[in-house]
């Protein structure tokens, strides 16, 4: 099963990561370059935040566990990245920068941020929350339409490997199905 580019391969891993194929939507979908500006939460092992500060300007990342962060920055060492600064907060108390282009949730309760975010936000810059189990995308969901956010889809994305032999191709008996739902929605 192919789940990590070469790239990828040399991460280290403490709490559960974002994987590449749902990174990939997340950068299009959230339409962020190289002069954009990114909130994350929380840090966990860095996999999202880092890969965000590979394309955009500068990346602000935040978690509320000073050992998870430390895995992350032996990330950053590795990759060589400086455009982040982790930061040791509870992302629920407050977003303090402001104007940003993405705000990525990767945390129990992101809708406890959603307040936080529009503030933070530019005008349709974007949210998005990679949440496990439908019932949280719910709650997310819910609570966005309230705060008039606009544009709120939710999608789940599977990639399949295909397996190519003399004998006839087609896609393997194994893959990686369910990661995370990912809800956007846009200022
Ligand atoms: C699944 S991990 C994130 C993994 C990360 N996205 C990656 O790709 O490596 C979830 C993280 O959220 C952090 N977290 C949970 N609640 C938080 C909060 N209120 N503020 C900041 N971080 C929080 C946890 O400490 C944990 O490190």
């Amino acid at each position: 099963m192919f789940l990590y580019p070469p790239f990828y391969r040399k991460l280290k891993r403490g709490p559960q990561v974002i994987l590449p194929k749902d990174i990939a939507l997340i950068i299009e979908f959230s339409s962020i370059d190289k002069n954009s500006i990114c909130v994350d939460a929380g840090t966990g092992s860095g996999w999202l935040a880092l890969s965000l500060a590979r394309i955009c300007k500068f990346v602000y990342s935040y978690d509320k566990r000073p050992d998870f962060i430390n895995i992350a920055m032996k990330n950053k060492e590795i990759l060589n990245i400086d455009n982040i600064e982790f930061k040791n907060k509870d992302i629920t108390k407050g977003i303090d920068e402001r104007n940003v282009d993405l705000v990525a949730l990767d945390m129990p309760n992101p809708e406890l941020v959603i307040k936080h975010a529009k503030k933070a936000l530019r005008d349709n810059g974007c949210l998005v929350a990679y949440l496990p189990n439908i019932e949280q995308v719910k709650k997310f969901v819910l609570k966005l339409e309230k705060s008039k956010f606009k544009d709120i889809y939710t999608v789940e994305n599977m990639v399949r490997d295909l397996l190519i032999r003399k004998e006839g191709s087609r896609p393997t008996n194994k893959g990686l199905w369910h990661t995370g739902y990912l809800t956007f929605a846009y200022k």
